[in-house]
């Protein structure tokens, strides 16, 4: 059964606690919290006091996805904020902060996750596989909710699940943008232990059955 991780990138903000009790009651084990610097994306969202604050109120798994500049500044504080996972993108930093930052994470505690935007090529995160407990494959390019679903990503799950099952088969597979009961099918089958969907759910009318439909 995959994992699914509703982003609250098309929560309420407003009621952000509302939603995040809406997100358990649902069935969701995770939450997924995506971080824009508005300079790594076109797009500003929310920061370190949030997950802090999100912290406070679940227990449910905070699956943080960093779309930041240098994310190795940040890593102490979002680690101490109550991440679980904590997920930088490869594109982000030069190849040597990047297997550093993997490894700061993971010295805090904490899971690490590395992910890849649609132009990067899925052998590229080959030599990081042994620093990662999750890889996130974007089937959007990062930035915005909403997007249309790139099916043509697939093969990279393909690739990976190959990949991590040589070396580091405890490593989770994760797909972001687009993930609805449409698109879901697909990445399951091609390896997906983790999806992240942020407008369907949170437009779904029975959140619960929604998340049952899409984790099967
Ligand atoms: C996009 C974010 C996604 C986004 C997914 O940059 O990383 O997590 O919220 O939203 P949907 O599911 O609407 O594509
Ligand atoms: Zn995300």
């Amino acid at each position: 059964m995959a994992i699914i991780s509703p982003s609250i990138l098309s929560a309420d903000f407003v009621n952000l606690e509302r939603d995040i009790h809406m997100c358990k009651a649902a069935g969701a084990p995770w939450i997924h919290v995506d971080v824009m610097d508005g300079i790594f994306v076109p797009n500003i969202t929310i920061g370190i006091p949030v997950v802090a604050a999100l912290r406070k109120i679940t227990d449910l798994v905070l699956d943080v996805h960093l779309m930041i500049d240098r994310p190795i500044r940040y890593v102490e504080q979002f680690c101490a904020a109550g991440a679980d996972y904590l997920t930088v993108h490869l594109e982000s930093d030069t190849p040597e902060n990047i297997a550093k930052t993997l490894t700061a994470i993971r010295a805090h505690g904490v899971k690490a996750g590395l992910s890849i935007k649609p132009g990067t090529p899925a052998r590229q995160v080959e030599p990081y596989l042994s620093l990662c407990d999750l890889v996130l494959v974007m089937t959007v390019e990062p930035g915005f909710g909403g997007q249309r679903f790139m099916a043509d990503m697939m093969p990279k799950l393909v690739w990976l699940k190959e990949a991590c099952s040589l070396a580091n088969p405890a490593c989770l597979l994760q797909v972001d943008g687009g993930v609805d009961l449409d698109t879901a099918p697909l990445c399951k089958a091609a390896g997906a232990d983790v999806l992240v969907s942020g407008s369907a759910f949170f437009k779904a009318e029975d959140k619960q059955s929604f998340v049952s439909r899409l984790q099967k």
